[in-house]
């Protein structure tokens, strides 16, 4: 209970789907403490009641005590849950009102990229949504199987290399709402997380602009320097930069990596020295993944976080 129920906060629902999903819970919980306590009372008659003679009145009322219960209550209770479970199901296939924006997620070992192609910009590991209504996220993935699962907020949905997947998240409230990948997918599948930052629809209108806002031109001398070491050093093979010549995609897009709360996919907190200690070796935090070792000298690295800094 303390694990599952609360690390995961299934039961903490903080959208429409997630409180449909956390009712359901509670009814077969609730069906199943009921059910526990007359099996068990079942059994303490069984063991210690009184014994009838065999063939006599008793033994013909239990004959039917077990047919009632053994067989016609579970069935009952077992097609009553199924109805529920598939109506449930069903309603959660579409969203009570229109989606007010399409989110495409594309999974990979071990991160998410997060794309709004309505707006023409991407991002990663974070998924910013408007309270009150509901998004629709298109689910694909790059590699092997993930499942995308946000407990607060949703069921969980399999992502699929060789198919896109659709799901709908709904906030009510603006909060911040972990997300994990549940589906195993190698070494490094617990550390594949992701945030959803639920925003009050002014304020998710306020992002979204500056999103697509033009990045401003660097100003101070070290992080103009740190933008040519991060080619230099072939940082930009893999990772997009917006607006720079930038523009890998194997691994997550830094356009706002300063204003990312989190690194490696939930790994670390983004503070400066982890992002320090990430660029010159992740392979200690996050065995397996695909960004290899950059030794540099200090100043060098001095450099390059002086430039990552103002990507926000
Ligand atoms: Cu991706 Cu587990």
């Amino acid at each position: 209970l303390v694990v599952s129920g609360c690390g995961a906060r299934a039961l903490d629902p903080a959208g429409p789907a997630a409180a449909a999903i956390a009712n359901l819970w509670w009814v077969m919980f609730a069906l199943s403490v009921i059910i526990f306590a007359g099996v068990m009372a079942a059994l303490a008659v069984g063991i210690w009641g009184r014994r009838g003679d065999p063939g006599g009145q008793r033994e013909r009322v239990g004959r039917y005590l077990v047919l009632v219960g053994g067989a016609l209550v579970p069935g009952l209770v077992i097609l009553g849950l199924m109805a529920y479970n598939t109506y449930i199901s069903v309603d959660l296939e579409e969203p009570d009102s229109t989606p007010v924006a399409t989110i495409y997620v594309e999974s990979n070992q071990w991160w998410w990229h997060v794309e709004y192609p309505d707006y023409d910009f991407a991002t990663a590991n974070e998924i910013h949504i408007p309270t009150g209504r509901p998004v629709t996220l298109r689910l694909h993935s790059d590699d092997v199987i993930h499942s995308f699962w946000v407990p607060e907020l949703q069921g969980k949905r399999d992502m699929m290399p060789e198919q896109v997947g659709q799901i709908w998240l709904q906030a009510d409230e603006p909060g911040t709402y972990r997300g994990q990948c549940a589906e195993f997918c190698g070494l490094q599948h617990a550390k594949m997380q992701f945030l959803v930052i639920a925003h009050e629809p002014e304020a998710f209108d306020a992002w979204l602009e500056e999103q697509q806002a033009p990045r401003p031109d660097l100003t101070d001398d070290q992080a103009i320097r740190g933008q040519e070491l991060f080619l230099e050093y072939g940082c930009g093979d893999c990772h997009t930069v917006r607006g720079t010549e930038a523009a890998g995609t194997v691994g997550p897009d830094l356009t706002v990596i300063a204003s990312r709360r989190e690194l490696g996919a939930g790994t670390l907190p983004n503070t400066r020295e982890n992002l320090a200690d990430w660029i010159i070796d992740s392979q200690q935090f996050k065995p397996g993944n695909l960004m290899p070792p950059m030794p540099m000298p200090d100043q060098d690295l001095q450099d390059l976080l002086a430039y990552l800094e103002t990507l926000r």
